[in-house]
């Protein structure tokens, strides 16, 4: 057998779905003019004009094979943007170490800039990493604990971030309190104090996640953020979710340390995120790479990761222009439309639930939903193997469903046949 066929037909048997090839993707041969397309004025730019988002839409490549409604996990690149990576990679490959040494550190410069800019901070408390993880475990593994320091963290917090304290716990004797999230709160100030309830004259630090990835719940993290402040504790953001989708500007929330991935909804290629310390906080923390080469109160010491693409740290300029040909707030406000748009339709139906707050200031794009009866692993499978919708199971001891993430180019169209499968397996 060619290796050709074999792989089409290993891919065949894997995803139970046909194989689509590159070319069958493309949507727009316009894709580089977007931003003259997204001014056309026979369409409105609002949330809720179908025929500018169908512009939007034929920007991006996504499969006809499914329908892609797990867009939680990292987002697609719009073709400019992966054009752009792509033509920045091969002229780095023309000019091979020429361009590392002489031109790299300038382009570097000039993109961290540019981002501080698009997220409202100062470029001197900004580096640019490979992803939230990263980011956040630079900080918890490189926090001068003492022993017996007290953390709070969220009982829905991201898993690799409880990893990162409770290796912590093993290594440098810190405790940890686990703070319980309600589902459905109230008001803010329920949310605060699931906190702040928790601190002794011990806690160090609070660590919370902007937008919880299993609920797609929004919690009010200015808010927690100065109640742990006037108490003189310090706060690290998980705003791996909340960037680029939800219309606010990261340093403005005022984090001691706040970290997101760039491939998640600014649509960067994969392996990009940043994370922003605030000046008086980084001559303590260790890197998680040791650098000699920046003071220790230099940003960029965090950065020592040896040889990088450097056209991926590039395309965050292009993400950016993307990003800001639609605009923030109708960017989060069309997420927030399509989130309620099939929420609304299903909310009601026998056995479902809906396990994320239903109002605007509680959440996004996401949404998870349940049906009686199912685990969210059979009904996961059963949108696939039945509707073609791809989704993604979550079995957490606190959310039980199946997250939903529509994105920009997701067409009303494929949002009602979710509806239709629910309303059947319901
Ligand atoms: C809340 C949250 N934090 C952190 C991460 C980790 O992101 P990455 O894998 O890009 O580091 C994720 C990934 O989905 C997430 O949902």
């Amino acid at each position: 057998m060619h290796r050709k066929s074999f792989i089409t037909k290993a891919g065949l048997i894997l995803s139970g779905l046909p194989f689509t090839s590159f070319a069958d993707t493309i949507n727009s041969p316009n894709f580089l003019n977007y931003e003259k397309a997204l001014k056309n004025t026979s369409v409105a730019n609002t949330p809720t004009d179908e025929g500018y988002w169908k512009i939007v839409r034929d920007m991006f490549t996504y499969s006809k094979d499914f329908i892609n409604l797990e867009n939680g996990y990292f987002s697609p690149q719009p073709m400019s943007t992966l054009q752009y990576n792509q033509t920045k990679e091969h002229a780095i490959n023309t000019r091979t170490s020429w361009f590392m040494r002489r031109e790299q550190s300038e382009a570097l410069e000039q993109t961290r800039k540019n981002l501080a800019e698009f997220l409202g901070g100062n470029l001197e408390e900004l580096a640019i990493t490979r992803n939230t993880t990263e980011s956040l475990n630079t900080v918890i593994s490189g926090y001068p604990w003492q022993k017996g320091d007290e953390v709070i963290v969220g009982n829905q917090d991201y898993g690799s971030m409880l990893t990162a304290f409770r290796q912590q716990e093993k290594r440098a004797g810190i405790a940890l309190k686990i703070a319980q999230i309600p589902l459905h709160p109230k008001s803010d100030e329920e949310l605060i104090q699931a906190y702040i309830s928790l601190i002794t004259p011990r806690t160090k630090v609070i660590h919370l996640t902007h937008m919880i990835n299993l609920s797609g719940q929004l919690l009010p993290a200015k808010k927690i953020i100065e109640a742990a402040h006037s108490r003189g504790i310090e706060v690290m953001v998980d705003a791996a979710h909340s960037v680029a989708h939800i219309d606010f500007k990261p340093f403005d929330l005022g984090a001691d340390y706040l970290a997101a991935s760039l491939h998640k909804w600014l649509c960067c290629p994969l392996g990009l995120g940043f994370l922003m310390v605030q000046k008086k906080h980084i001559s303590k923390i260790w890197p998680l790479m040791a650098d000699e080469d920046f003071a220790i109160d230099n940003i960029r010491k965090f950065e020592h990761q040896g040889t990088r693409p450097p056209q991926t740290i590039l395309s965050i300029n292009e993400a950016i222009k993307f990003h800001n040909a639609i605009g923030s707030t109708l960017k989060q406000d069309r997420l927030r439309y399509l989130k309620s748009y099939w929420v609304q339709k299903v909310k009601n139906l026998p056995h479902v639930t809906i396990n994320t707050p239903e109002e605007d200031a509680r959440s996004g794009a996401i949404a998870n939903i349940s049906i009686r009866g199912m685990s969210p692993q059979a009904l996961a499978d059963k949108l696939l193997a039945d509707h073609k919708i791809f989704s993604v199971a979550i079995d957490h001891p606190n959310i039980k469903g199946v997250r939903i993430t529509p994105h920009l180019y997701t067409a009303l169209s494929e949002l009602d046949k979710l509806v239709e499968a629910i309303k059947t397996m319901a």
